[in-house]
């Protein structure tokens, strides 16, 4: 190179890239990098970049367990041990053993009986944030299958897929099953059946869109007018009516909703009327026979304290943006805001609430058998039941054993 390119020219040249990189920048700045498009035609842009305006609530959404409920494979984000001794998962009809190789994750499956050849299979998604346990899905090029491996967070262990059969299987996974773990995923069939997606645009987690709706143009209105302080492009979810406000939550938590009349079951965003796009099958069935797994909604409506008032909702006692779990003071404190002195309060004698702690969810939430949600944890063993904290609140007859850990952080 001639000296005299690297005395003039260099500087020129660093000059020049440093403008275009610098006006790249620019404009990445204002448009930010859409992550996928939902089917009414808004951009999400993940909560990566919320981080710049909403620092405080990003902070804490990151360690909830909607935020984490999906998530890439890594040694942190995948619960269950790929240690020998522990990697193995023995099932009737097959041996499940899971490997680990520097960045990627393997369940290598062998039929016992069949003359089937060992398949091998990539951890490509993590599902469940790991507070009672976590499945995985695996990429056939665009197709998406569940494994048959889960892990089960109380006994520490590999079980094999709850309902899946004890022989070696997959099974495809369709929007029925995402909807409720993705803030978005784009399936190939419009009604949402196949199990075949645009694997880019997967948005992972339940994510602030999810429940805010997609934000591109908030994003780039408050970009642009970094003065304004009122909010642009933005559903205003304070002023909703109650119905609007619980259907946020409801889409997720109120049983399978498998009946899909209009769209499909990424179609609903907040603001609108949630059964017009979805039902259950089943309706008015007594509340003693909803399942605790997934239908807190069915359960709450069905108290008198949702009825009897004017304004509970989900947010009354949760924050959405803060893992509060097993922080048994803040709920109760929620139950004695509206049974204080002054208003109803507990029947029973202070003895008797004082041996549990006066912890009011142990004797009117009661952590409860789910119906829906067992698992097998040995090769030989009974399903038990997943416990899940009742949304009934009620007067139970019996009370319940001093192993309610509901204070203890994991229950
Ligand atoms: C460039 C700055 C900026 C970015 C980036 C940004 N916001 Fe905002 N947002 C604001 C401002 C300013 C307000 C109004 C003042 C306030 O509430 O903080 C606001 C308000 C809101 C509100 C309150 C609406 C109401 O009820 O009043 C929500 C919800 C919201 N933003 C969601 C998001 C989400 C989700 C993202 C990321 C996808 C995001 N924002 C990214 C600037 C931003
Ligand atoms: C897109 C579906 C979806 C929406 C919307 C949603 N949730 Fe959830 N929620 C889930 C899933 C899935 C889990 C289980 C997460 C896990 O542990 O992997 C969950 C878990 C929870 C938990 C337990 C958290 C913990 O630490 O174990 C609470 C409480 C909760 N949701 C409340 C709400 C409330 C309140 C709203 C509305 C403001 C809401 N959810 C909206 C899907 C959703
Ligand atoms: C209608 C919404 C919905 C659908 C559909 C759904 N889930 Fe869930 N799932 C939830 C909720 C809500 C929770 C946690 C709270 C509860 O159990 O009530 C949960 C919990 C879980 C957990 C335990 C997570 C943890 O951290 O403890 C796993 C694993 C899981 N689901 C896997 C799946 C798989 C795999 C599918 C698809 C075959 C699926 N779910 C379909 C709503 C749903
Ligand atoms: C599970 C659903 C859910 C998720 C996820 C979620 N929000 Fe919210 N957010 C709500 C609800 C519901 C409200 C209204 C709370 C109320 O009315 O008291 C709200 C309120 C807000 C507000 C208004 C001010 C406030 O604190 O009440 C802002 C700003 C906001 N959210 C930003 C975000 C951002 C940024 C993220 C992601 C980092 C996020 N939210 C994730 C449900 C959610
Ligand atoms: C928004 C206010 C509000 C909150 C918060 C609230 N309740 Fe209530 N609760 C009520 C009302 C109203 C009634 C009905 C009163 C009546 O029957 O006269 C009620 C009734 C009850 C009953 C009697 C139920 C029956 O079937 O007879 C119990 C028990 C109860 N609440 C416990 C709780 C507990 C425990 C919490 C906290 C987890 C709680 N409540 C939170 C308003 C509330
Ligand atoms: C009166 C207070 C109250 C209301 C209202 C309420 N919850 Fe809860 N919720 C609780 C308590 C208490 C827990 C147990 C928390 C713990 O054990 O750490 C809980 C736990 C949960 C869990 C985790 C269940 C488990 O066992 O893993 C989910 C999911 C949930 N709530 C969703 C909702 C949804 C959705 C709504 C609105 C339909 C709602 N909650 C309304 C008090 C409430
Ligand atoms: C050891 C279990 C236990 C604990 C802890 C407990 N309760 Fe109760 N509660 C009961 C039983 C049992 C009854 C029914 C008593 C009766 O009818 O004689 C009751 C009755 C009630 C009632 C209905 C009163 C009426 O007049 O009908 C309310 C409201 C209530 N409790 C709220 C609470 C609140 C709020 C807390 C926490 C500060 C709490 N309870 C703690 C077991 C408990």
């Amino acid at each position: 190179m001639p000296k005299i390119l690297a005395f003039t020219g260099l500087p020129l040249l660093i000059l020049l890239i440093w403008h275009c990189k610098d006006s790249q920048l620019e404009s990445d700045y204002f448009n930010p990098s859409v992550l996928a498009t939902h089917y009414n035609g808004e951009g999400f842009v993940g909560s990566a970049t919320c981080l710049e305006c909403h620092a405080e609530i990003y902070d804490t959404h990151i360690q909830t367990a909607h935020f984490n409920t999906s998530a890439l494979p890594t040694e942190q984000s995948i619960k269950g041990s790929f240690d020998a001794g522990s990697n193995i998962l023995e099932l009737k009809e097959a041996e499940l053993t899971m490997v680990s190789e520097p960045g990627a994750f393997y369940q290598h499956a062998q039929s016992k009986f069949r003359n089937d050849k060992e398949t091998r299979s990539k951890f490509d998604l993590v599902i469940g944030s790991g507070v009672k346990g976590q499945s995985y899905l695996t990429w056939e090029t665009d197709t998406l299958y569940q494994l048959q491996v889960s892990y089960y967070t109380p006994t520490d262990r590999w079980i094999n897929s709850p309902n899946f059969p004890e022989y070696m299987t997959k099974r495809p996974v369709n929007d029925a099953c995402l909807k409720c773990h993705v803030t978005f995923a784009e399936n190939k069939e419009p009604t949402g059946g196949s199990n075949q997606y645009v694997k880019e645009h997967l948005v992972l987690g339940v994510d602030c869109e999810r429940c805010h709706g997609p934000a591109q143009k908030h994003v780039l209105h408050h970009r642009n007018n970094p003065k304004d302080s009122t909010v642009g492009y933005m559903l205003h979810l304070k002023n909703l009516s109650r119905q609007k406000r619980l259907d946020i939550c409801v889409q997720c938590h109120s049983g399978l909703r498998a009946r899909q009349i209009k769209g499909n079951p990424f179609s609903f965003v907040a603001g609108e009327d949630l059964e017009a796009y979805s039902q259950n099958f089943y309706t008015g069935r007594p509340e003693n026979e909803l399942d605790v797994h997934g239908n807190q909604y069915g359960l709450l409506k069905s108290s008198k304290c949702f009825q009897q008032s004017l304004t509970m909702d989900c947010t009354t006692c949760h924050d959405p943006h803060t893992n509060q779990r097993g922080n048994a003071n803040t709920f109760n404190r929620k139950c004695i805001g509206c049974h204080g002195a002054a208003q109803l309060t507990c029947k029973l004698d202070v003895s008797e609430t004082a041996k549990m702690g006066n912890n009011c969810i142990a004797c009117h939430m009661p952590l409860s058998p789910s119906k829906s949600m067992q698992v097998k944890v040995d090769k030989e063993g009974m399903a038990i039941p997943v416990y899940i904290r009742s949304h009934l609140i009620a007067i139970y007859d019996s009370l319940p054993q001093k192993t309610d850990r509901s204070d203890a952080g994991n229950d």
